[in-house]
């Protein structure tokens, strides 16, 4: 009878996340772990599955979040915080395609073809996704090539600078997992997230174009499919890297989202009215409504 796949990988000092095929995934501390034998010390080797990859990478991501769960902002949602996250969704889409093509140009020229196609591919999805977000701004009534020509949100910056430097690397496998991250946490928006924003926004205004697009009703669902067959199919040593790199991007992510969370709504307009030389638009919403807004980040 064959072995069921196991894969694992250290992502800190202490904790390495192992899964199994079948989906099982779970923590293994060493600090707890009393003298005991490390199983999980020399890197991984063999074949990766799909099951397990989505284990790796899934639980990267919940193991970065879990860090700052205890001081995670759960805001009302407002349409300023809405204008803002817009803001951010522009910045983290608009240098993408470039960045991503970028890291292909490199894999071709490691003798990496079939990852440098992967990257061209995705690159070729990825082109437009900041247009989606300066439309919705302009739906709203802001101007939104002035707004982000003069502002970046102050938690967007790291996650921005963070990818331009992996696809810039050496070997920039690393820019998988920071996609990896991006995307899978979009995908988790549902209609019931778009329906919030809907009823935020002014009546007869659609400004969902990014959000829709970045959701699980969207292509966002896709990509991740993608990613995952991807990242299963390539050898051991570069999936420790990608999924090494979707928790950091993962850390970086959650720090920057819950710093512009934790802002009041008129710290928020001050920022956007500062950076637009003007007053905001008068909204009249159509209701408020008591769940926090999803925010669209996303490549
Ligand atoms: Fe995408
Ligand atoms: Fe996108």
């Amino acid at each position: 009878m064959a072995r069921p796949v196991a894969e694992w990988v250290n992502v800190t000092d202490d904790v390495s996340i192992v899964a199994r095929e079948s989906g099982e995934v779970w923590f293994y501390n060493r600090r707890s772990a009393n003298g005991a034998v490390d199983p999980f010390v020399a890197p991984m080797e063999g074949m990766g599955s799909r099951g397990s990859t989505v284990g790796l990478l899934d639980g990267a991501i919940n193991l970065a979040f879990s860090t700052i769960e205890s001081r995670f902002a759960q805001p009302a949602p407002n349409l300023v915080g809405y204008i803002v996250a817009l803001v951010g969704a522009y910045h983290t889409s608009v240098d993408t395609p470039r960045n991503l093509r970028r890291a292909a140009a490199r894999f071709e020229e490691l003798g990496r073809p079939e990852v440098a196609a992967y990257l061209e591919l995705r690159a070729r999805e990825e082109s437009g996704h900041d247009r989606l977000a300066l439309k919705d701004l302009r739906a709203l009534g802001v101007p939104g090539e002035r707004l982000v020509a003069n502002f970046i949100p102050e938690g967007i910056k790291p996650l921005c600078k963070r990818f331009d430097e992996l696809c810039g690397e050496d070997y920039p496998i690393g820019s998988i997992g920071y996609s990896y991250c991006l995307e899978r946490i979009a995908a988790l928006k549902e209609k019931n997230d778009i329906e919030i924003v809907r009823a935020l926004c002014p009546e007869g205004v659609d400004a969902t174009r990014f959000l829709r697009s970045h959701s699980s009703l969207g292509s966002e669902a896709s990509h991740v499919d993608e990613t995952i067959e991807f990242v299963a199919s390539l050898p051991a040593s570069d999936r420790i890297k990608v999924v090494q790199e979707t928790y950091q991007s993962a850390l970086i992510l959650a720090e920057g989202y819950n710093h512009e969370l934790l802002k009041s709504e008129p710290q928020m307009r001050q920022e956007i009215e500062q950076a637009l030389g003007e007053a905001l638009p008068h909204f009249h919403v159509q209701g408020t409504q008591k769940h926090c807004v999803a925010a669209p980040t996303a490549v």
